[in-house]
């Protein structure tokens, strides 16, 4: 049926009924064997084939409000990165009643979450391989890196938010639907986050917070990874901050002021911090304890940024010429940063990410192209103290 390799065309209206959406008609791409996988506040998430490609995708498909502009799809044209979900295409489908219209996100389908993950080795009275708690722990952070770097704020970070596969050992983030680029002196709400992952300022009722909502999320999952259940499992909204005080103890004058100078009262139990180690199973590394206490701070400032939290002592492992996933294959990409990810990262750090094997290995592969390529440009192996050439920097 289809012959022309030229890709599907972007933003095309369509005429489909509700259900399982269809591509526009007359484009050389269809679905077929297309079920439902989730479904969450904000629309349906379907599984399909791309029936002349063979090729498995994920259909987002959510109610568009012609009103306005879909941040979702503006932030995701955006995103370039092998450990965030990527578009591939987005078309328009109407349906059932008159006037509605759906936005269709089509990106690479991953067979399963964090959550369902976890849910699967909690029901097996198992917990998470320490390497494979690395490894995701470790593309998180390069997630949050990345996204940050382009000034976007992911305000939902949890473990359904978590695209896995454990074949390829990769995480990609997902869902982008909260997400927003936050501008210095521009407020912003401070309703949003899934309660267990909320940073205690937006608990406190700040707008003016930072991409350091996403760092404390994160912290949440690094610890849930180690446990299996959430570390700060609230009741409800006020609960959430009594699970909190319960390890991190009462927050200062100074650390309340640091999360939302509004906030007057001061009107707490004095509760003593709980020792980290003892909030984790016995065995667990000093280097992973370690870590997660400098990501669960009070203060947003004094939190860990993604990078430094890669150069954790905990990830050296990954680090490693001979690493392996615990199926025997080779680790995905995990040195391949773009300038831009390093950009407001002091050199020592970036020598500390990019271990010296993969540098020469990425020189060496540089080399090799530049002189098989015959009229090789001047300017010798610049890049070779970088990474191995990155895909294009999204505008
Ligand atoms: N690319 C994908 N591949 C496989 N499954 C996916 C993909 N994208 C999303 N999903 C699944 O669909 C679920 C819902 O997707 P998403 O989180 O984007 O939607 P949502 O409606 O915003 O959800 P929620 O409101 O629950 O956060 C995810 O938790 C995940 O299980
Ligand atoms: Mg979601």
């Amino acid at each position: 049926m289809a012959s022309s390799s030229a890709p599907p065309p972007r933003d095309e209206p369509v005429s489909v009924s509700s259900g399982p959406p269809n591509p526009p008609k007359g484009t050389d791409w269809t679905f077929v064997n297309d079920k439902a996988i989730g479904s969450g506040s904000f629309g349906t998430v379907y599984m399909a084939i791309v029936a002349e490609t063979g090729k498995q995708v994920a259909v987002k498909k959510v109610l568009q409000d012609k009103r306005f502009k879909n941040r979702e799809l503006q932030i995701m044209k955006m995103l370039d990165h092998a450990n965030v979900t990527v578009l591939h295409h987005n078309f328009y489908s109407e349906g059932d009643k008159p006037d509605e219209t759906y936005l269709n996100l089509v990106m690479d389908f991953m067979p399963q979450t964090v959550y369902s993950t976890l849910r699967q080795h909690t029901k097996a009275k198992k917990s998470l391989p320490l390497p494979v708690v690395k490894l995701y722990a470790y593309q998180l952070f390069r997630s949050l890196a990345y996204i940050h770097s382009l000034g976007i704020c992911h305000r939902d970070i949890k473990p359904q938010n978590l695209l896995v596969d454990p074949e390829t050992g990769v995480l990609k983030l997902c869902d982008f639907g909260s997400a927003k680029i936050l501008v210095r002196g521009e407020p912003n709400v401070a309703y949003i986050c899934s309660r267990y992952y909320r940073a205690p300022e937006l608990i406190f009722g700040a707008t003016a917070y930072s991409v350091a909502i996403d760092v404390w999320s994160v912290g949440c999952v690094v610890a849930e990874l180690l446990l299996g259940t959430p570390l700060f499992p609230g009741e409800s909204g006020v609960d959430q901050l009594v699970e909190i005080i319960k390890v991190l103890g009462t927050p200062t004058l100074d650390e309340i002021q640091s999360m939302n100078p509004n906030y007057t009262e001061y009107k707490f139990p004095q509760v003593k911090a709980y020792p980290w180690p003892k909030v984790f199973r016995p065995r667990t590394p000093v280097e992973a304890i370690d870590l997660v206490s400098r990501l669960l701070r009070y203060s947003p400032e004094v939190r860990l940024k993604p990078l430094e939290a890669c150069a954790a002592p905990l990830f050296d492992e990954l680090r490693d010429d001979e690493l392996k996933l615990p199926s025997g294959r080779p680790p995905p990409p995990l040195f391949d940063f773009k300038p831009q990810e390093l950009f407001e990262y002091p050199p020592t750090l970036r020598k500390k990410l990019i271990p010296e094997w993969y540098s020469k290995r990425a020189a060496a592969t540089t080399a090799a192209a530049t002189a098989g390529g015959a009229a090789g440009g001047g300017g010798g192996g610049a890049a070779a103290t970088t990474a191995p050439p990155a895909a294009p920097t999204p505008s």
